[in-house]
């Protein structure tokens, strides 16, 4: 019987790749490439097979989709970011078994879920930042995961809740990774570069931190009573479609653990940022 071994919300700032490949900006997302390699090092520990991620830079208009391919292997360039992202090489198993037993699930659900195989059909970024640093050596499997910009947030437990159903039901020890933001506004280009490393606006990051505080002391119902506001008047990545689906395989408002923050809390480009792991209970 298959299991979730490590459940997180994490970042993929593209700053992360700037901040170890530009001499400029060296060393300015430290604590979150500190805090994903800590991340990768729980899940390995643990035994880890397949990291499944939702990933929201993997933006669908419909559905929900899995990348179901053998192998996924290429160079990535951001097209969103291209100079803060770029050349970046990478070679990973996917999990074709694991895609197609989701994909089974989700449909059982009432859920249109489609698993592909498809030449062409690569990784996206809210993927490969956080597999480089949680996957160094591509031991593990990677199964990417998409967000659908109109689902709602009931939908989007459904789907969490039949990924987790999904991975009891398979031989695998899954990481299980909501590989998005906090709040998400941008910087306007005039103060770009000047807030490379803040949040835009205070009511976001204070919104932010108390969302942290909420995770931290296990008050998690309150936080998702308050999610579909929180997405929508914080700019919510994808609404916070893959903290969502993480809350709907950790059992929603019946979870009762605890936060724990191993990258505290950062600016990045007006966003808001973390990686928190959730306890599996
Ligand atoms: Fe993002």
């Amino acid at each position: 019987m298959g299991k979730i071994v490590l459940a997180a919300k994490i970042t993929h700032v593209p700053t992360i790749w700037l901040s170890e490949h530009v001499e400029k900006h060296k060393g300015i997302r430290q604590s979150a490439i500190d805090g994903l390699r800590e991340l990768g090092r729980r899940a390995a520990a643990r035994g880890v097979d397949t990291f499944v991620v939702f990933d929201s830079h993997w933006i669908v208009n419909q559905g929900f989709h899995l990348n179901a391919s053998a192998r996924l292997k290429g160079r990535f360039t951001s097209h969103e970011l291209p100079h803060f992202l770029f050349d970046m090489d990478y070679d990973y198993r996917g999990d074709a078994d694991l895609a197609r037993l989701i994909e089974k699930y989700g449909n059982e659900a009432g859920l249109k879920t489609l698993a592909h195989d498809v030449p062409g059909l690569g990784f996206e970024y809210g993927t490969l930042i956080p597999m480089h640093h949680m996957n160094r050596d591509a031991r593990a499997r990677v199964l990417s995961v998409a967000c659908d910009q109109f689902a709602d947030v009931d939908e989007n437990r459904r789907f969490g809740a039949a990924v987790a159903e999904a991975v009891r039901a398979s031989d695998r020890k899954v990481a299980l990774l909501a590989s998005g933001s906090l709040s998400h506004q941008f910087w306007p280009n005039a103060l770009s570069a000047k807030g490379l490393n803040t949040v835009n606006g205070e009511f976001n990051r204070q919104v932010d931190l108390r969302v942290l505080e909420l995770w931290e002391s296990g008050r998690i119902r309150e936080f998702l009573d308050m999610l579909p506001d929180y997405a929508e008047r914080c700019h919510g990545e994808v609404r916070m479609a893959d903290t969502a689906m993480l809350f709907g395989a950790l059992g929603w408002d019946s979870y009762n653990g605890k936060g724990e923050i191993l990258t505290p809390y950062f600016g990045s480009s007006g966003t808001g940022q973390c990686n928190v792991e959730f306890p599996v209970t």
